[in-house]
């Protein structure tokens, strides 16, 4: 008989010969003598599933994170008995499974290595909590470079770093600082400029070492659950992303005001301040569309109350905000007050929906209100519950959207800032403890939020927010970087966390412009703000602790380059929901760092600062105070410089300036860029033109507009306008032939085309074969014109 003791002191355990082999379909299963089994499964000719046991057993197959509509299916598959080997080939990859130690081997059809075990797959068994420490490790091949992972505020390089997925309250965290409030444990890898991924699905605390232990190996573990891990092959970035963001889903599209501009504030009350708030944006002409109240509309932090006192009326200033254009958003924490007086409480005690410990009573732990318990979301009864709390807010207050904060859980006043280990979950049927449960909790949570805003929002579409994510999450809700600071350091982080998320399947994000904690300059302020205009979800917040953060806080030079980039965005909305329409459509990620953009330029593969705007326009921020300008790198291509239209060619670093009103910002050589009139909230205006700004090339470029109501779900009928462009520009001629697609009938009748770069002085125009007269259609004098906008080809004629 094996002691306890000895178990304990066992150690790594390891995988022996393979002894028996079968295949079933899509899977494998490799057996080994020491009773390990390797299951691959093979989802598409590019996506490779392994999961390991060991005494001969899996535990059944549940995860949160994988999509329902996830594409399947493969070309082909053949395994052969070699050896020393197996040999399992894909129209894509081949995998070798060694006969004598279970290790894995994938290589591309020419035979390059793409990932290749170390140790491989090995295990210590959990002496305290049973099971095992399930670990993994690869070959890091010289040159490797890693990129994903989530929010780490870490360089996007990975390489050398060491990270831990544990989702945590990190207020004021820094650089490097680890864990962070999301768990998204996937990474790109990119050897030789060829790019695989590797998504390791498991909830519980996982690690990843990313060479830094050892200078050539790359390793992944977790405290417990299986070795589980996904394989996507490239070759190219897009594609690894394209398959992960396909596994494990993407959000709906938001309605077209979730893109504008959020104001946010610890909080906004009495009800005066808010208004005060709302009116001063529209006195100041500074565009935006939504308002937030954060935990004191609340009667004393109770989840689904409103303080009377602050806010009398709720549903009458609700409506009023609505009249001008704004609309509410409500915070909502999962921690609910211990008070027998309370409907909320009474319900999930009544119903047995709050969490217990190990030993039966109901846990308890501390934050806003005081003692809370905690409804246990992976229960689906509970979630149904939670869902239909959201009634009285959305439906009869006319809240238009939900904020989940603190859904770590976290916890105030203990060491782990969280619940206790022992805390028992129902995982959806597959019962365990806070330690499996803990990374997707606040992703249940706000899946059931979703649930019910989406339900009581009908037939308008709902935007809810969430703080902590595991993957998956981002079928559900945006998301926020949490309780960052007002630094430069900061600012930087906010751009490579960002970048680093849309890597990592989750676009829709963005962080507390101006930081939460301290307070910024004007100048900090109005730099942050250059950026995130740029960032999908766009949103000042502060706690308030240290002064004022709005548009208007730092004097009048200040507002006035705050509210010219605020109008940028709003004149790019349909630039931005175009680039949604992609995520959603491909899983193509809204922000790019310059590696994806160009992975075989190894300049770009320790860059951190410039990134792709969807998929035509280059920033750059300024993360430096006092500066003129900044050094930047420019990917391939030629890129006009969009505020003086001068063109820069790419490969090469150089400076840019960009005093204190300017950000360095470039547009591909090429493009169409859809614009809309400065609004000062999504609707204000009837569009009754296309603005396309259209950069000369000479050659062609593709450029897409996406556009439907702007809310509901007849998008999903094909009621949706999607105009493709294809530019060709020759030394006299500039050719944009249109392709159109969907039902969507758009409310204007022309595009207004203004021309950047272009070589020649406008002298003919013809659309669809017909010549046009000039001077009806050419505004301004110079390079704009006007045409309807269902042509098929239009011919620019110069001399
Ligand atoms: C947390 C949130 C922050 C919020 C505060 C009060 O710190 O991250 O955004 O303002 O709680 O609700």
């Amino acid at each position: 008989m094996i002691t306890n003791t000895e178990i304990a002191k066992r150690g790594n355990q390891f995988p022996n010969h393979i002894v028996d082999f079968k295949h079933e379909n899509d899977k494998i299963y490799f057996t080994t003598q020491n009773g390990v089994i390797l299951q691959v499964t093979i989802l598409r000719d590019s996506v490779l599933r392994f999961r390991y046991a060991t005494e001969y057993v899996f535990e059944p197959d549940f995860s949160y994170a994988i999509s329902e509509d996830v594409n399947l299916g493969y070309n082909e598959l053949t395994v052969e008995d070699e050896i020393p080997e197996y040999v399992i080939t894909t129209s894509k990859i081949k995998v070798y499974i060694n006969k004598t130690d279970l290790k894995v081997q994938i290589v591309d059809l020419n035979g390059v290595v793409l990932m290749e075990d170390e140790l491989g797959f090995h295990w210590d068994e959990n002496f305290d909590y049973g099971g095992n420490v399930v670990k993994m490790s690869k070959v890091c091949h010289s040159g490797e470079s890693y990129y994903g992972m989530g929010d780490k505020a870490s360089h996007t390089n990975l390489k050398g770093k060491r990270v831990n997925n544990w989702v945590t309250d990190s207020y004021a965290y820094g650089k490097d600082q680890e864990p962070l409030y999301k768990s998204i444990p996937f990474y790109i890898g990119l050897k030789d400029s060829i790019a695989y991924g590797i998504f390791f699905d498991n909830s519980f605390s996982t690690y990843f070492d990313f060479a830094g232990e050892k200078r050539n190996v790359t390793s992944f573990w977790a405290d417990g659950g299986e070795m589980n891990y996904y394989f996507f092959y490239g070759p190219q970035m897009q594609e690894v992303v394209e398959s992960y963001t396909d596994l494990t889903g993407v959000p709906e599209l938001p309605p077209l005001w979730a893109l504008g501009f959020h104001q946010s504030k610890w909080s906004y009350f009495p009800e005066q301040k808010v208004r005060d708030i709302a009116s001063n944006f529209r006195k100041l002409n500074i565009p935006c569309d939504a308002i937030y109240l954060d935990i004191d509309y609340m009667e004393g932090f109770r989840c689904f109350t409103w303080n009377n006192q602050y806010f009398p009326n709720p549903k009458k200033m609700i409506e009023e905000l609505e009249e001008d254009g704004f609309k509410t958003i409500t915070m909502i924490d999962p921690g609910i007050k211990v008070d027998r007086d309370y409907w909320v409480y009474q319900q999930a005690m009544d119903n047995g929906f709050f969490c217990r410990r190990a030993d039966g009573p109901h846990f308890k732990g501390k934050v806003w209100p005081g003692e809370c318990k905690f409804p246990d979301f992976t229960n689906p009864e509970v979630r149904e519950w939670w869902a239909d709390l959201y009634k009285e807010m959305i439906a009869d207050m006319g809240v238009s959207g939900v904020w989940n904060d603190m859904n770590e859980p976290a916890i105030m006043e203990v060491p782990t800032k969280t619940a206790n280990l022992d805390v028992r979950h129902d995982y959806d049927g597959h019962p365990c403890s806070h330690r499996k449960a803990h990374n997707i909790y606040g992703m249940q949570m706000v899946r059931a939020t979703y649930e019910g805003v989406k339900k009581f929002m009908f037939p308008r579409r709902p935007f809810v927010l969430t703080r902590a994510a595991y993957s998956g999450t981002q079928r559900y809700c945006a998301t926020w970087t949490g309780d960052n600071v007002a630094t430069w350091e900061h600012l930087w982080i906010a751009n490579v966390q960002m970048q680093r998320m849309c890597l990592s399947g989750y676009s829709f994000v963005g962080s507390d412009i101006g930081g939460f904690a301290e307070q910024p300059n004007g100048e900090l302020f109005a730099r942050w703000m250059q950026l995130a205009v740029f960032h999908p979800f766009c949103r000042v917040h502060s706690s308030g602790d240290h002064g004022d953060q709005e548009p208007w806080s730092f004097g009048d030079e200040i507002t006035d380059i705050v509210r010219e980039f605020i109008e940028l965005r709003y004149q790019l909305l349909p630039y931005l929901y175009t680039m949604f329409y992609n995520y959603i459509k491909e899983g193509f990620p809204m922000l790019q760092s310059l590696v994806f953009y160009d992975q075989k330029d190894h300049q770009t593969h320790f860059r951190t600062d410039e990134f792709i705007f969807g998929k035509q326009m280059l920033v750059c921020p300024v993360q430096e105070p006092n500066a003129q300008g900044r050094r930047m790198y420019f990917p391939k291509g030629n890129w006009y410089n969009y505020w003086t239209d001068e063109l820069n060619s790419g490969g090469v670093e150089r400076w840019v300036s960009a005093e204190i009103h300017r950000v360095p910002l470039f547009v591909k050589e090429g493009a169409m860029i859809p614009k809309y009139p400065v609004q000062q909230y999504v609707g204000e205006k009837e569009i009754d033109k296309l603005l396309i700004d259209v950069y000369f090339k000479e050659g062609t470029e593709n450029s897409e507009v996406y556009e439907d109501q702007q809310e509901g779900y007849d998008y999903k009928k094909g009621r949706y306008s999607l105009r493709r462009f294809k530019l060709t520009g020759k030394e006299n001629e500039l050719i944009i032939q249109q392709f159109k697609d969907g039902n969507f009938i758009t409310p204007y009748d022309s595009f207004k085309l203004t021309f950047h770069g272009l070589p020649f002085k406008i002298e003919a125009v013809e659309l669809d074969n017909e010549e046009v007269n000039l001077n009806e259609i050419k505004l301004n004098g110079g390079n704009t014109i006007e045409v309807p906008k269902d042509f098929t080809e239009l011919h620019i004629f110069g001399k």
